[in-house]
């Protein structure tokens, strides 16, 4: 995390290492050209003969030899009418790296009018944010890091217009909180599996009661009670300190009696596939399982860090999915907390099982009004999505748009597919199946099958299998490295009220910011749509 300060751009300003714009065809931005006459022409001179062509992604870097500016990175955009929010984002994962591959402990970022096409706050944020992306590390577990190799940069100022800089400096520290947050998720997914277990994620929840998040924990003994053998069935049979854990996370910023969201992840915090045992490499990475859990633990922070006037309830389902002499078998049998039955059709389908019985249990005991769940759920959405999008199912579709529209907004991108009946896997001897249903379609059978546990509440299941870890599809997330935060900017966009307005939602009064979710404007009493 590096500091952010502000100021005036004027004819002057800029110092040391600067980082400026330039436009397709190397047009430098006017922000740019007050620098470059500030360094005597020595911008233009040096992209010149030069094969910068200020595409989007391109970069050059420019020594000047004397005056207050040592060094400027020259960053493309291509078009200026296609730079909105998300395109400063990544631009700022682009510097970010590079900044950190300088070594450089001090930058500062010149922009001004002309330079984009979104409002100049607004731009510099977005630009901050994707720095502070593709900047993290995590570094807790080496020993031998080389000072060389160690984070440098502590600070950057934006200099910008004197209003620009005003709504900057404003809201540096509740992206600072964003941030932070986003990086609990990201350390949490990476701390590795025999240190992150299910009490791990505890103990993590238990941080955020000093935010004023009450958190409520069941171990297995209260999970056996509630009815929970779904999550028993998955991890039941681990060592006695990797039992599963439910973790209820309450923050309540809009006040008694307005409705609740509900946001559930899967936290499965490896997953072996169990006696379906993962073959070959694909084991590899699957402390990654716990992703959708990680999200929810960020957002529930960053929500009660930035006082968001909405009302959550966050669940995590936690458990390991493990080989040993009680692990649960196909062909088995278990009642989940709904008093669905569930036949075992592969021990590797445990993510939608731990769901099934936190989705049931969120909507019996909170009542919210709409549910979010998040779930590294299926290799079949990462083989249908690739790295660059996260799967939507939805059973409302104005849910569905408002999701993608944040998405959208953050650079976090979501891709609706179907989850209506057809895919639900049948059972012999139970009311429903966790199998593949032949392997076909398998995102949508997952979905399908999490479909039966929401029931009528509004629902929405984003698979974040391909999107979680960076590491998963090379060259997806160019900047980025292991776990990746998915889903908190993401849900915090969406839950902070940035929603989209649709025809359905479009209704007369203004979407403002924290209000009530569920009140009016719901088409029917919430009935789930066919074909969603
Ligand atoms: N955690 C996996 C899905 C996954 C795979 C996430 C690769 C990230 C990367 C999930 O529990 C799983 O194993 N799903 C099976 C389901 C199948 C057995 C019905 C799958 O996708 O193969
Ligand atoms: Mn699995
Ligand atoms: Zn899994």
């Amino acid at each position: 995390m590096f500091e952010i300060a502000t100021g005036r751009m004027t004819a002057k300003a800029a110092k040391r290492v600067v980082i400026v714009f330039a436009h397709a065809k190397g047009a430098l931005t006017p922000a740019a050209a007050m620098v470059d006459a500030q360094t005597g022409g020595a911008v233009k001179a040096a992209l010149r003969g030069s094969r910068f062509g200020g595409n989007s992604g391109e970069m050059a870097k420019v020594t000047v030899q004397d005056g207050p500016v040592s060094t400027v990175l020259v960053a493309g955009l291509g078009k200026a009418s296609a730079m909105g929010r998300k395109e400063w984002w990544k631009a700022g994962m682009g510097l970010g790296a590079q900044v950190d591959a300088m070594g450089v402990k001090e930058v500062t970022v010149a922009l001004g009018d002309g330079d984009g096409n979104a409002p100049l706050a607004e731009q510099a944020l977005a630009l901050l944010e994707g720095m502070q992306m593709a900047m993290y590390r995590f570094e807790s577990f080496k020993t031998e890091l080389k000072p060389e190799q160690a984070a440098k940069l502590k600070k950057v100022t934006v200099l910008t217009s004197a209003a620009a800089a005003k709504a900057v400096a404003a809201e540096a520290p509740r992206l600072a909180k964003l941030m932070e947050s986003v990086d609990v998720a990201r350390n949490a997914a990476n701390t590795p599996p025999n240190v992150a277990n299910p009490q791990f994620m505890v103990d993590e929840a238990k941080k955020l009661e000093k935010l004023g998040v009450k958190v409520e924990v069941f171990d297995e003994k209260q999970l056996k009670k509630m009815g929970c053998n779904l999550i028993l069935a998955v991890g039941g049979n681990a060592d006695d300190a990797d039992q599963p854990r439910m973790v209820v996370m309450k923050y309540e910023g809009a006040g008694k009696g307005a409705p609740y969201t509900a946001v559930v992840g899967k936290g499965i915090m490896f997953d072996t596939g169990g006696y379906n045992a993962k073959p070959g490499n694909y084991m590899r990475g699957m402390k990654f399982d716990m992703c959708g859990a990680a999200a929810v633990l960020g957002t529930m922070r960053a929500l009660a860090a930035r006082k968001a006037k909405v009302n959550v309830v966050g669940v995590m389902s936690c458990a390991m999915n493990m080989i040993g002499k009680q692990a649960f078998v196909m062909d088995s049998v278990y009642t989940g907390y709904k008093g669905i039955t569930v036949e075992i059709g592969h021990t590797d389908a445990e993510g939608r099982l731990v769901l099934a019985d936190a989705i049931a249990y969120t909507i019996d005991k909170h009542k919210p009004a709409e549910l979010v769940d998040l779930a590294t759920l299926t290799g079949a959405c990462m083989v249908a999505l690739g790295g660059g999008y996260a799967g939507l199912f939805s059973t409302k579709d104005a849910l569905a748009n408002a999701l993608a529209k944040a998405g959208e907004n953050v650079g976090e991108l979501l891709w609706r597919l179907p989850v209506d009946d057809y895919f639900t896997s049948k059972s012999e001897v139970a009311d429903i199946c966790n199998d593949s249903n032949g392997g076909y379609g398998g995102a949508s059978v997952a979905a399908a099958f999490l479909k039966k546990f929401a029931d009528k509440t509004p629902w929405a299941h984003l698979d974040i299998a391909g999107v979680a870890n960076a590491d998963k599809i090379p060259g997806a997330n160019k900047h980025l490295k292991g776990g990746t935060g998915f889903g908190v900017r993401l849900l915090v966009n969406w839950l902070e009220g940035a929603k989209a307005v649709d025809e359905e939602d479009a209704k007369p009064a203004k979407r403002g910011r924290g209000r009530p979710k569920g009140s009016g404007k719901r088409r029917g009493p919430g009935r789930p749509r066919k074909n969603g």
